[in-house]
């Protein structure tokens, strides 16, 4: 029979590399923890309306790629292509706005899109992200985009750019948009058949369109940041000088205006440099979204976040430096010693120690290879004399020494040995 495989563009993560991915984890815990953010989790299924109303109807993600279903009781659901659409449901169903001025989330998770797998680009990846709701800016998102590269640069990312624009808000939009359709009509023939249905409808996503044909057109058109009103200018240059007084690198690109609907003002991408990404060089993206609790049925909240795509930064991430040798092994030199092998791992795990053993009855040589294999940092060998003379043979793999240790004294003997931190 043909083995099943796992859907494509979907990948496993084997243990040899969950250790980084926990590295990325727990990092990014710690740092956004020392912000004052609070871990949230959503579902991973959500109401298809949710993503419709905030990521936008004629966006590449609602029209296209995502998993949406009808379940069996007629419920029409997706599974979340992005999570911050999740939070704010969960903000405003929760009425947390109505327990502190500012709430700072952070979560992880899976989230999927029908997109063609690539290098880099998946239809389950997964996301950290992070979001600040109550707080208009510019200082918030100033630190939130400190917090951000600092996040990457202890991971020892390299070659990553800031890259920031803004989109203005109410007056500056709508001069924008008047000025996008001025220029895009006259090309109208010579853009792909989306765009020219999005031509009038959201000529924003003309700008961001993947196809050649529209990125050729998009390079001429009209800066956004030529027509700020004079709130969303003071806004944006607020936003630059406080990234200069935090010492953060970064480029202005008005040719940002990412995929999703929700956003207004601030806009931010990290971008990888070193061409190891290929042509997914976009690690993270974020922004504000100032309308978006009020659309969804909450409060007027001002609000801004970002998600970081772990599988593409892992791509240009350093290596941790090789695991120190941990934990023991403990051999037995014969079959019929396998029961006193498995009493003597009880205690060990029992004592906090992190133990395991060969109980297939293979040669001690044998064994031995798999301890090696296992990298443990103490071996114990369990022989017919050490049971007569209730000891056990403690072999320290570091210090390369031996030697008998009585079997009532011995969990003490290890956590002495490992240092408590087995
Ligand atoms: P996004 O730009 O759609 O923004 O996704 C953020 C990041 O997720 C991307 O920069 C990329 O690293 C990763 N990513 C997206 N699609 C894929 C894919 N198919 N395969 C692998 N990685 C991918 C958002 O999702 C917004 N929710 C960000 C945000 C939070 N804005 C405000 N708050």
């Amino acid at each position: 029979m043909q083995p099943l495989r796992a859907v494509k563009g979907m990948n496993d993560v084997l243990p040899g590399d969950v250790a980084r991915w926990r590295r990325v984890e727990q990092t990014f815990e710690r740092i956004s923890a020392g912000y004052g953010f609070e871990e949230v989790r959503t579902p991973i299924v959500e109401p298809t309306a949710l993503f419709v109303r905030s990521i936008g109807d004629t966006t590449d993600i609602v029209e296209k790629e995502m998993y949406s279903f009808v379940d069996k009781g007629k419920d029409a659901l997706t599974l979340r292509p992005e999570g911050t659409a999740s939070a704010v449901r969960a903000f405003i169903q929760h009425t947390v706005y109505a327990r502190s001025p500012v709430t700072k989330w952070s979560y992880k998770g899976p989230m999927y899109r029908r997109e063609r797998p690539a290098k880099g680009r998946y239809r389950q990846f997964y996301q950290l992200g992070a979001e600040v709701f109550g707080d208009p800016g510019p200082h918030v998102d100033a630190e939130l985009i400190e917090m951000l590269v600092r996040f990457l640069t202890e991971l020892g990312a390299r070659d990553v750019e800031v890259r920031i624009n803004s989109l203005g808000s109410g007056e500056t939009r709508k001069r924008y948009r008047d000025a996008l359709v001025a220029y895009l009509t006259p090309h109208k023939e010579a853009l792909s058949a989306d765009s020219q249905r999005r031509l009038d409808l959201n000529p924003l996503r003309v700008i961001d369109s993947k196809a050649p044909q529209d990125q050729e057109i998009a390079r001429g058109a009209p800066s956004i940041l030529d027509h700020l009103g004079d709130d969303d200018r003071v806004h944006f240059d607020e936003l630059r000088a406080s990234l200069e007084a935090l010492g953060v690198p970064h480029v202005v690109d008005h040719t940002i205006v990412r995929g999703l609907d929700y956003y207004s003002r601030t806009l931010f991408e990290v971008k990888g440099r070193g061409g190891q990404l290929g042509a997914q060089d976009t690690i993270c993206g974020g922004g504000r979204y100032d309308r978006l609790v009020e659309e969804l049925g909450g409060p007027t909240t001002p609000a801004i976040g970002f998600a970081i795509g772990i599988e593409r930064l892992l791509m240009i991430m350093d290596d941790a430096p090789a695991a120190d040798r941990q934990g023991i092994f403990v051999l037995s030199a014969s079959p019929e010693l396998r029961r006193d092998a498995l009493v003597l791992l009880r205690d060990l795990r029992a004592g906090g120690l992190m133990a395991d053993g060969d109980f297939r009855g293979n040669s001690l040589k044998s064994q031995m290879r798999r301890a090696d294999k296992a990298r443990a940092a103490l071996v114990m060998i369990l022989g017919e004399d050490e049971i007569a003379q209730k000891s056990v043979q403690v072999r320290d793999l570091q210090a390369k020494s031996q030697e008998a240790v009585p079997r009532d004294a011995i969990v003490a003997h290890a956590l002495g040995a490992l240092g408590g931190a087995a």
